[in-house]
Formats: structure tokens, sequence, C-alpha cells
């Protein structure tokens, strides 16, 4: 492993102004996406839709790094390049989702993350494709009795196991430790669930001897379950974050890079904006790593018709821009009805 392709890696995935698209959805997942906009699932179809998002004129102004799923890799733009390639030829750092979904524990709704077996090869492969980070998403069910301090382990060691084998093939891990949404919990409920695995997640690294300053943490917001009355605002969502992330989250990580896990994109954009008007010192890089949230307004506008391309585009480049924005606190609500080209930033 050479820390300077670590080091390398970081530098072209932590900057100012810039997230990462997450566009790594399964098949599974991407059938569910298209089913959405009334568009059959086949391997063709994700293509051109991949094409549109990864394609977009501008997108590196706005993005550093993608997470891509493996048939993407590969797959081609409308001009015949590999999209890794693309990506690479705009100065867009190409990555992987390595994890292989998830799995029940037996008699519980908690679930754990399968891939581990073979990662070390499979890292190999990828690398080939000029793949230079990965992704591993694990997920923590809050209901009454979950999640258990058994789950909250489990989880952790396999992230913290990815994180090591990453590094030592070279390539920068993105631990992704989702509190999920969906619930009534309240933010109080949330928030101490989040800590708690945080800081599991943050002694397992260090145990494996990962090195932080190589990771990238991709975590759920504190926030109300979707189902919760009485949720949280903009305010308390972005000060509870901040309170448990630095608690949890030792200053030398490079950045911290959210999922939106169910939030709208308008949410999204807003709470990450407010962090950054907290008027806090931040240790770390505070950015995005959204899929839905980026990636919702581009799927409506398209719906699947050659004559919505361009439309489909523009809607995906507003919505980066606009998280773009957020990352320097400069993100307004009134921006959401302001046309791309018009944009107006105070
Ligand atoms: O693993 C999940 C994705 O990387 C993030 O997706 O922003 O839609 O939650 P999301």
């Amino acid at each position: 492993m050479s820390m300077e392709e670590l080091k390398s890696t970081i530098k072209g995935m932590v900057v100012v102004g810039k997230g990462i698209l997450a566009a790594d959805e399964s098949a599974k997942t991407a059938a569910k996406r298209l089913a959405s906009i009334n568009v059959e699932s086949t391997e063709e179809t994700r293509r051109q839709y991949r094409n549109l998002i990864l394609t977009a004129p501008g997108i590196e102004n706005y993005i550093c790094g993608v997470i891509l799923f493996e048939e993407t890799l590969s797959q081609k733009t409308d001009n015949g390049i590999l999209f890794p390639e693309h990506l690479s030829n705009i100065g867009v750092v190409p990555g992987i989702k390595v994890d292989e979904g998830l799995a029940e524990f037996e008699g519980s709704v908690e679930q754990y993350t399968k891939g581990l077996d073979g990662l070390g090869e499979r890292l190999e492969k990828y690398k080939k494709f000029g793949c230079r980070f990965a992704k591993w998403r694990a997920v923590y069910h809050i209901t009454e009795n979950t999640p258990t301090e058994m789950a909250i382990k489990r989880n952790a060691q396999d992230l913290a196991k990815y994180a090591k084998i990453c590094q030592q093939h070279g390539i920068v891990p993105i631990v992704e430790p989702e509190v999920l949404i969906d619930g009534t919990h309240s933010i109080d409920t949330c928030h101490k669930v989040t800590e708690k695995v945080l800081n599991e997640v943050f002694a397992e690294l260090k145990k494996q001897d990962v090195m932080l300053e190589c990771t990238i943490l991709k975590p759920s917001m504190v926030i109300s379950g979707k189902e919760a009355g009485n949720r949280a605002n903009v305010d308390e969502v972005a000060k509870r974050t901040m309170k448990v992330l630095k608690a949890a989250v030792p200053s030398q990580l490079p950045s911290i890079n959210f999922l939106s896990g169910g939030q709208t994109p308008q949410e999204a954009t807003a709470h990450l904006n407010r962090m950054h008007t907290l008027g806090e010192h931040l240790p770390w890089y505070v950015s995005f790593s959204y899929a839905r949230a980026l990636q919702d307004p581009a799927l409506k506008a398209w719906k699947g018709k050659e004559e919505n391309f361009n439309a489909g585009q523009q809607a995906f480049i507003k919505r980066a821009k606009l998280n773009s924005l957020a990352t320097m606190g400069k993100y307004t609500e009134d921006m959401e009805n302001q046309d791309l080209d018009m944009l107006i930033v105070q």
C-alpha cells in the first residue's frame, strides 16, 4: 500500500465547494427509481440514466467524486467512453460501492452488511477500472428495542475490517454508518443512537489501525424519525448533528460527507447549509455524498424521454450547485425558485 496514493486521492476528494455524488444504486434500487418515472429497468435504461447524470455539463464544478455501482464500470457514455474514464478525464475521482447489500440477523429486524469475503481481490479488479475509493454502508434500525449492542458492535467491526482492507490496497474507504430515518422516534433518540454508533465505529477503526487521515465518514444527520410528530426544525438538526460529530469524530479525519437518507432534496441542502452558518469551528471539511437528494429532481425532469434530456441535466446541475453553495453557507431558500442561470449568490 502506498500512503502517497491514499493521500493524493484524499486531496482530490476534499475540495472546498464540492461534494460526492452517490450514483451507486444496485440494479434492484435502480429499478425502483426508474419505476417511479414509469421506465423499465434494463441495462440500457440504467446506462442512459447514468449517462445523463455523469455527462451533465459542469458537473465537475460541484462534484469531486462519484460512487459507482459495479455494472456502471464497464458501461460507456453516449460518446463511447467508459464511465470511470470519463470521470477521471474531467477531474472527478471515480469510486465504487463494494458492500454486497444487507442481511438480517436471525429473528430480528436488525441487519449486517455482506461483502468482506474476497474483498481484496475485488478491490484489485476495481482499481484496474480506475476506482480510487470505496464505500460500505451499515444500517441501524431505531425501534423500541433496537439498535442492540450486538448489532452496533458487529457493524462497527465490519466497517473497520473493510476500511483496513481498502487502505491495504491503496483505496480510500468511505465508512457509512446510517441510522435509518424510518420510524416515529424523536431527535433525542436519534442523537443518543448516533453518538453510540459513531463512538463504536471509531473505537473499531482504532483497533484495526485504520489511518483516519485517509478515511472519509459518511454519516446520517441527527434528525427526527420520518413519521414522528413535531419533527425538529432545520436549526435543531444542524446543531444536534454538529454536537454529536464533535463529540465522536476525531479531528484527524479529513472529511465528513453526509448521506441524505430519505430527506427531501430541499431539506438535505438546508440542513447542510445551516451547519455552515452556525459560526462554529469545524475541524473537518463538511460536505455531501447524496444519492436521492441530488438525483431526484433530475429523474423527475427526465422521465425517461429523449426530449427531456437537457432538462434532466439542468435539474441535476442546479441541485449540485445548491449543495455546493450549502457547503459554504451561501444557500438561501429563494434560490429554489430561481433558474440555474439566474442563481444569485449574495
Ligand atoms: O448508501 C446510500 C447512498 O450512498 C446515499 O443515498 O443520499 O439517498 O441516502 P441517499
